[in-house]
This record gives structure tokens, C-alpha cells and sequence, in this order.
């Protein structure tokens, strides 16, 4: 099935030709602050920066700024700036749940909307630097809310809409948030989410002291109860003005934070700031994806993730792009929906993730008929890493073999793409995400920091500074040093490992710490452990990742439960629907290991090594057990494993 990729399928006077990249690239990092000075110029700002980058990724003193001196506002940029020539083109095009819904949103009806809810806001007592949590579905105002937030200097913390209750308390409390904004409810297939439930569940017995307000969009006609707190978003709005004065704020003033998980203890909010964050969203969306003026760009990912932070919102909205939002998911009704709709909307580009992929894959053709995908012209796939066969697959029935695949390699501290091709200008490699983008200088390292020459394979590190990289954790700039720069001190570690090949391009093989990727969604060993001994009959837990079909990882979970507990089959399905409900569905445990110990070495440390190879029912190679407390515990483990082929 593998067939050979024509890599001019398509005919394009690409932006960037083959030849140039070298030349381009190495002189992006030769003169760096030239560089981006000059992509700077490419957003409007209030006043224009003179500096590039200043600070250093010193231990003790990571300190990062870029263009300090600018002066700009970010919904400014993804909108009014449009309006003058384009007011009644589409911004955005948002297509529903159900396929007879969709709805497009004109430059001067995006501004519009923005700034009532920004007036709203005020209203509210927001006030410039304040925190906002955004628990929305995805629907336009989604958008609106991140961009008002950004008109008068708000900082916002998109929450996804499959968190529970608890991972909502945690969040607001952490950033202290003064306003939630949410709706009563979201629609996902057959599913519907209990937003504004969610959201009264958190706050209860003043769980959140920090909320005065909670702003309440009516999405789908639910008649939800309103506290005391609650303001019913429609009557707001219809006594705000649809003029606001955007605020000017410093590029280091802060414009988001958005919490992921690490390997230990809570979420992390990661925190990125205005002016390098934008230049370089609008930088990579136009680049990588070859964006030109008119064409219908499709990113299906939620904006509850970086991704759609980065690639729904800033960077096409910056570059003037119609961007389309889609409240659903690709398998409802059924597997044909990625292909309907894009032909339904004429989209030329689209951008999903491997675990889209392989659920559509899964259904052989299917996804392929009733619809021709003639618009398309560039696929993108992100936040996992690809398999070959999933590749050829998107790249045969998708892309009916004519759209060239950017498989696009970042985080959500990176802010925007990292390693990548451009189409045109890079040879395909089904599964390699080839080369850094423009200023990104990657090294692979071995366990003692050791940089490794030619084709080789070790850990991946980025040894200066970008745009759009993180400034730090929201309160708790130590953890950043502590995650990021203390490993290989100097420079900015990922957390992935990769393989460099004869050619130089990068293929990133995966995490190399204790943070799982289950179906594109990042999540931290440590935060389901924490969920799960949470629950009265489990005494000690240990989750680790296997490899899973279509999730890509799924979640292996070893419990020992309290002395005197009967494990029944009903108690493993009550322990899965407490983490559900407790973090997310999305944690949910693939498999569950009732265990009576688990390998620990003398020093109480839990050797995960020898699970994980348990969990992939590959155990022919344990390594050393010798230096376990009870090695005798490895052969109960085997003997009662729950993934057998
Ligand atoms: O392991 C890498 C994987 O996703 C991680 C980042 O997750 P998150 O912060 O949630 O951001 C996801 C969207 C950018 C990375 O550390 N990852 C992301 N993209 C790729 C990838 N792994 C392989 N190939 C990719 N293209």
C-alpha cells in the first residue's frame, strides 16, 4: 500500500522553493533579530518593536523577551486591520454538530461581536492583567471570547470542554481566575456536555472564591438554573456597544495561559505573552501552510488545546485567513463527515491529528465516498506522531494522492510549529517531520546532555530562543527553570525523543518522560495516579502508556487495592467512572490491573520501566530486576497482565 509520493501532484508557485530553505534557514539563524524584526513587520502595531530577542536560558536566570519595546493589541490584528478592505468576507465559518447547521461570520461581524463581549466584560469589572477561564463549546463565541478578552488586555485560560468539575477548580483557582465564560451546553456527536453544570459543580461550597461572575452563553436551548453569580450572556450583550477601544499592551504583556500536563503533581499554566506570540503564529500559518489570500483553511482541532489556540484563532485570524470551526466530531453521523464537509465549504487546507486519522482509517474507504475533496490542496497532521501507514492512508483517500502532507512536530509551550516541512520546498517522509522551522535550532542529546552528531537518536532540545516560546508557569517560575532548562542546562528541553536520519530530517519517536499522548491529548501519568488513589478502595496506583491502535497510546493502569477490599468487575467499572469523573473522559483506563504489589526498589521508587513493558505485553527483555524490593512481584504482574497481543 505504500505507494511513492509525487511531490509535485500539485502545481503551485510555492512561497518558498526547495532551494531556498537552506539558505533561508541559515540565515534565520545567523541574523536572528533581523529575522524576526522583519516578521514583525508583517503584524500592526501601535508602536513598532525595535528589539528582538533579550534574556538568556541560564539556570537560575531563564529570562525570555521578544520585541520588548513594541507596542501592539492581538484582536486588532485578527480583525480590524482586516476590515478596511475585507469587512464582509468570511472570518470565520463555523460548521455544527448536526451537518444542516453552519453559520459564516464576516470580519465586521467578528469585530462587532468581539467588542460587545469585551464591553460585556467591563462591564463585569474586567479590568486589563484580570484572568478569565473560558469553558466553552466550539462555537463562534468561543472565538469572540478569547479575542475580547484580548481587546482590553484580560488574560484568558481556554479550559477544554471534556475536563470535569475538578480539573475546572484546580485551573481557576491556580490563575485565580474573576469571571468564568461558558455555555449550558456543548454538542459532540451523539453526546452532549453539561457545561454550565460542570462549571456550578466546581464552584460549589465556594470552591473558587476567586469567580465573581460567571457569563453564561445559551448554545442549545437548555433551560439551565442561574445562581447568583450567573449572567445570562444574551442580555449583557444586547446593552453593550459594538465599539471598544482595543487596549495597547507591551508584546510581554501576558495573553494566555493554558494549562497541560507534565510528568509530576498539578497542571501547569503555561503562559504566553502578546507580541512574539502572534508574530509567530502568523509567521508558521502562513509558511507551513502556504496560506494565500482567499483560500478556505480548516483546522479540526478544539481550541481548548493549543492548536486551536495557535491554528483556529491567532495565526490564520492574524494573516486574514477564513478559518473554519467545527463543533463536532469527524465520525458523527458518520466517518464520510471530514470529507462532506470540506466539500461542502470548499477547503483547501486541512489540518487534523493521527488519531482523526486512524479512527476514520479504520473503516477501510469509507471516509472517501460521497464526497470529491477536489478543493483540497495541503494536508497537515499534528500532535502525535504519524504512522506510515496512517500517512499513505490521508495521503491516498483524504488527499486523493495529489495534496502534500506537513506533519507538523510542537507543543504547547513552543506556541506554534516547530520542526516541519514546507510544502514545495521539503521531500516527504511518511512519518518524519523533516526540518526546524525558520530561527529553530534543534540538537539531539544523549542522557548526559552530550550532543550527537549526523544520523543518530537521543533526546530533543532546542538550544535558543524563539517568538513564540513560553515565558513561564503562571506563578511559578521555578518549575519552568526546574522542567525545562535544568535537564540540559542552556537549553530548552522538550520532554521527546527523536531519530535524525542520513538526510538530516527529524522524526520525533515520542515522550521520553512520564506524560502520556492518548489520542492527541497530552496527559501526566502523576494526575491520573492522583485521580485514582482518590477513590476509597484503591490504596496505591501506577499508570503507564501502551501502544494502542488508534488512541496511539492507550492508558494501563496497575491498582493495589485496600486490605480487606473484594475486586469485583464492578468495582474496576466504578474506578474507571470515578476518573472520568474526577479529571476527564479522556483519562479514562483502557486496562486495569488489580495487583497485590508493584516492582519497587529498595528505596521505594517505582520502576516504570518494567510496567511499561509489561503493559505492551513485551516482557521478553525485563532488564534487571534484581535490585527490586520483591522481584517475585514481576512474575504476578506477567502472570495476571491485561494486554495479551
Ligand atoms: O510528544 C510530542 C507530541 O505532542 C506533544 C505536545 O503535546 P501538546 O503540548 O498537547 O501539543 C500538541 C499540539 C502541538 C509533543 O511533546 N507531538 C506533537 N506533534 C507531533 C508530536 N509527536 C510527533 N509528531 C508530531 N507531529
Amino acid at each position: 500500500m505504500n505507494m511513492p509520493v509525487d511531490q509535485q501532484a500539485i502545481e503551485r508557485d510555492y512561497q518558498i522553493k526547495q532551494q531556498d530553505y537552506l539558505e533561508l534557514y541559515q540565515s534565520s539563524l545567523e541574523e536572528n533579530d533581523v529575522f524576526w524584526l522583519e516578521k514583525a513587520k508583517t503584524l500592526e502595531w501601535m508602536k513598532a518593536p525595535t528589539q528582538g530577542f533579550e534574556g538568556g536560558f541560564e539556570p537560575g536566570n531563564v529570562n525570555i523577551k521578544w520585541f520588548a519595546d513594541g507596542v501592539l493589541n492581538v484582536s486588532t490584528n485578527c480583525i480590524d486591520r482586516h476590515l478596511v478592505q475585507r469587512a464582509s468576507d468570511t472570518a470565520i465559518i463555523w460548521e455544527g454538530d448536526s451537518a444542516d447547521e453552519d453559520k459564516h461570520i464576516s470580519f465586521q461581524e467578528l469585530h462587532d461581536e468581539v467588542c460587545k463581549l469585551a464591553n460585556a466584560l467591563k462591564k463585569l469589572g474586567v479590568e486589563k492583567g484580570d484572568r478569565i477561564a473560558i469553558y466553552m463549546p466550539m462555537i463562534p463565541e468561543a472565538a469572540y471570547a478569547m479575542l475580547a478578552c484580548a481587546r482590553i488586555g484580560a488574560v484568558h485560560s481556554v479550559i477544554f470542554g471534556g475536563f470535569s468539575p475538578n480539573a475546572i477548580a484546580d485551573r481557576v483557582n491556580d490563575c485565580q481566575a474573576k469571571v468564568v465564560i461558558t455555555a449550558d451546553a456543548g454538542r459532540r456527536g451523539t453526546k452532549s456536555v453539561p457545561l454550565k453544570a460542570n462549571v456550578d459543580a466546581a464552584l460549589s461550597n465556594n470552591a473558587c472564591p476567586s469567580i465573581t461572575h460567571v457569563l453564561v452563553f445559551n448554545a442549545v436551548g437548555l433551560d439551565v438554573p442561574m445562581g447568583s453569580v450567573d449572567v445570562d450572556a444574551a442580555t449583557i450583550l444586547a446593552e453593550c456597544d459594538s465599539h471598544c477601544e482595543p487596549e495597547p499592551m507591551a508584546a510581554e504583556d501576558p495573553l494566555f495561559i493554558l494549562y497541560t500536563s507534565g510528568s509530576t503533581g498539578k497542571p501547569k499554566g503555561v503562559l504566553h505573552t502578546t507580541g512574539g506570540y502572534l508574530v509567530y503564529a502568523a509567521a508558521t500559518h502562513k509558511a507551513v501552510f502556504d496560506y494565500q489570500p482567499g483560500e478556505i483553511y480548516w483546522c479540526a482541532a478544539d481550541v481548548g488545546w493549543i492548536t486551536g489556540h495557535t491554528y483556529i484563532v491567532y495565526g490564520p485570524l492574524a494573516n486574514g485567513a477564513t478559518t473554519v470551526m467545527f463543533e463536532g466530531v469527524p465520525t458523527y453521523p458518520d466517518e464520510r463527515r471530514i470529507g462532506q464537509i470540506v466539500d461542502k465549504h470548499n477547503i483547501n487546507i486541512l489540518y487534523t491529528a493521527p488519531t482523526a486519522i486512524r479512527a476514520l482509517m479504520a473503516k477501510g474507504e469509507f471516509a472517501g465516498e460521497g464526497s470529491s475533496r477536489e478543493s483540497l490542496r495541503l494536508l497537515g497532521s499534528v500532535g502525535e506522531p504519524i504512522n506510515p501507514e496512517a500517512w499513505h492512508w490521508y495521503h491516498r483517500v483524504i488527499g486523493n494522492s495529489r495534496c502534500p502532507i506537513v506533519d507538523t512536530w510542537w507543543q504547547t509551550e513552543t506556541g506554534g510549529m516547530m520542526i516541519t516541512p514546507l510544502p514545495g520546498a521539503t521531500e516527504m517522509k511518511p512519518g518524519s517531520a523533516t526540518n526546524p522551522f525558520f530561527g529553530i535550532e534543534p540538537e539531539l542529546v544523549d542522557n548526559e546532555g552530550k550532543a550527537l552528531e549526523g544520523a543518530t537518536e537521543g533526546n530533543l532540545i532546542i538550544k535558543r530562543s524563539w517568538p513564540g516560546q513560553a515565558r513561564t508557569l503562571w506563578g511559578d517560575h521555578e518549575r519552568f527553570e526546574q522542567t525545562y532548562f535544568s535537564t540540559y542546562p542552556g537549553n530548552y528541553f522538550t520532554g521527546d525523543g527523536a531519530r535524525r536520519d542520513e538526510d538530516g530530517h527529524y522524526w520525533i519517536t515520542g515522550r521520553v518522560d512520564d506524560v502520556l499522548n492518548v489520542s492527541g491529548h497530552r496527559l501526566g501519568t502523576a494526575e491520573i495516579e492522583s485521580a485514582l488513589v482518590s477513590h476509597p478502595a484503591i490504596a496505591e496506583a501506577a499508570v503507564v502508556g501502551y501502544p494502542h491502535d488508534i488512541k496511539g497510546q492507550g492508558i494501563y493502569v496497575y491498582v493495589i487495592p485496600v486490605a480487606g477490599t473484594e475486586v469485583t468487575d464492578e468495582l474496576s467499572k466504578e474506578v474507571v467512572s470515578w476518573v472520568r469523573k474526577e479529571l476527564s473522559p479522556i483519562a479514562s483506563p483502557d486496562l486495569m490491573q488489580w495487583t497485590p504489589g508493584l516492582p519497587k526498589t529498595r528505596s521505594g521508587k517505582i520502576m516504570r520501566r518494567i510496567l511499561r513493558k509489561i503493559a505492551a505485553d513485551d516482557f521478553a527483555s525485563l532488564g534487571d530486576t534484581s535490585t527490586l524490593a520483591d522481584p517475585g512481584i514481576v512474575d504476578t504482574l506477567i502472570e495476571n497482565r491485561m494486554n495479551r497481543g
